[in-house]
C-alpha cells in the first residue's frame, strides 16, 4: 500500500493538481504506450488494445481543500472552500498552506475558548467562513510567503486501521490506484484503454467534461469512492454500501444512471470470477461518469465505487478487500469487453 500512501498524502486541490499529477504520471509511464496531459491538466494514458473501440476509465486526482481568501493584519488566513469538507470535522485540525514554501498551520474557528463559551454560543453551527488558519507568524512575514489563492490542504498521514486504510483524499486517490493497478493486471484487451486521471471533479466534473470531449470514447467507466454509512447514527436502508462487502456497482446517483447492459455485464463478470460485489444507489452526489455520459451524442457509462466511511473528512476509510475486488472487477471487465456491445441496437 506504499502507492496508496503516496497518492493520498500528495496535495492537489481542484485546479492545482501539479504535485499529484507528477506522481500519477510516473506510474502511467511504466504502464502506457502514450501519456500526455491536456489544457485542463487531465492526465491521459493510452494502453493500446486490439483496435476494438475506445474505453475511457476515469478517476479524479483532485481532492477537496481550500484557497487562501484573505490575510488579516494579524497574519490570520481566511478560507475559500474548493469542494465540500464537513465543517463539523475541521475544528482543531492541522493544515498545510502551499505558499512560496509549505507552512503548517492550526485550523480553528473564530470562537472563544470552550471555557468561556455560553450555552447559547455552544449551539452555534460551524461554518467554513468562521474558520481561520494560525501560522504562528506576524502578518508581514505571512504576506512574504503566502498569497491570495494559494492552496490549503489538510495535514494528515496515511494509516492502516485493522483491515482498512485511512487518510484524507481517499476520495479519489483510491480510484486512481484502482485504475492503475487494474490496467497493470490486464495483459490483453480488445479495446484501447484510455486511463484518465481527471482534474476538478470536486467542483463539478470539469476535467471529465473536457477529456471526454477530446477522447470521444465508445464507453466510459468512472472510479470513485461512495458512501459506506454503515456506522452508528445511520439506518440500514440509508447505508448506500457496507465497508468490506466488495466493490460497488453503481446503478445511479444524481449525475448519471448507469447503462443497464453495462451494469448487468459487470454483475455477471463479478459472479463468474467470484469477486465480492454490492449494488449501489446513491441519492445525492455524482462521478465523472455523469460528464462522460453527456459527451458526444451520448456514451454508455457505469461507475465502480469503492465503499468509504467518513467521506469528505480527513479520516476517509476504505477496506483492503473492497480495493482488491475493485481492481479485479475492472481488470476482468477490460480484458473481455468490446465497447460496441453496449450501444443500443433498437434505435
Ligand atoms: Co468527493
Ligand atoms: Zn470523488
Amino acid at each position: 500500500m506504499e502507492l496508496l500512501k503516496r497518492l493520498t498524502e500528495a496535495p492537489g486541490i481542484p485546479g492545482r493538481e501539479d504535485k499529484i499529477r507528477e506522481i500519477v504520471k510516473k506510474e502511467m509511464d511504466g504502464i502506457c504506450d502514450d501519456v500526455r496531459s491536456d489544457a485542463m491538466g487531465n492526465l491521459i494514458g493510452l494502453k493500446k488494445g486490439s483496435g476494438n473501440g475506445k474505453i475511457m476509465v476515469a478517476g479524479h486526482m483532485d481532492e477537496i481543500g481550500f484557497m487562501v481568501k484573505h490575510i488579516d493584519d494579524k497574519g490570520f488566513l481566511r478560507l475559500q472552500p474548493v469542494g465540500g469538507f464537513d465543517a463539523r470535522t475541521l475544528m482543531g485540525r492541522r493544515v498545510i498552506v502551499h505558499g512560496k514554501e509549505d507552512l503548517i498551520g492550526n485550523l480553528s474557528s473564530a470562537t472563544k475558548p470552550i471555557h468561556i463559551l455560553t450555552e447559547e454560543e455552544k449551539k452555534k453551527e460551524l461554518q467554513i467562513k468562521d474558520f481561520f488558519i494560525d501560522l504562528g507568524l506576524p502578518s508581514e512575514k505571512v504576506k512574504e510567503i503566502v498569497e491570495i489563492g494559494d492552496p490549503v490542504t489538510l495535514r494528515q498521514e496515511f494509516v492502516q486501521i485493522g483491515d482498512s486504510y485511512s487518510n484524507k483524499a481517499m476520495d479519489d486517490r483510491a480510484g486512481v490506484l484502482v485504475m492503475l493497478e487494474a490496467v497493470k493486471k490486464t495483459k490483453k484487451h480488445p479495446a484501447d484503454v484510455y486511463m484518465v486521471a481527471t482534474v476538478q471533479e470536486e467542483v463539478g466534473l470539469r476535467g471529465a467534461v473536457t477529456s471526454a470531449f477530446g477522447l470521444e470514447p465508445d464507453l466510459g467507466i468512472a472510479l470513485d469512492v461512495t458512501l459506506a454509512a454503515d456506522f452508528p447514527g445511520g439506518e440500514e436502508p440509508e447505508y448506500v454500501t457496507k465497508l468490506g462487502q466488495g466493490v460497488a456497482i453503481k446503478i445511479m446517483d444524481s449525475s448519471a444512471i448507469s447503462n443497464h447492459q453495462l451494469v448487468k455485464s459487470l454483475k455477471e463478470i463479478a459472479r463468474k470470477k467470484d469477486i465480492p460485489y454490492q449494488m449501489e444507489i446513491l441519492p445525492r452526489g455524482g462521478t465523472d461518469a455523469g460528464a462522460i455520459q453527456a459527451s458526444k451524442a451520448g456514451v454508455p457509462v457505469a461507475t465502480l465505487s469503492i465503499p468509504c466511511r467518513y467521506v469528505h473528512t480527513v479520516n476517509e476509510m476504505i477496506h483492503h478487500d473492497d480495493l482488491e475486488a475493485s481492481i479485479n472487477l475492472l481488470a476482468s471487465f477490460l480484458s473481455e469487453t468490446n465497447p460496441g456491445d453496449f450501444v443500443p441496437t433498437n434505435r
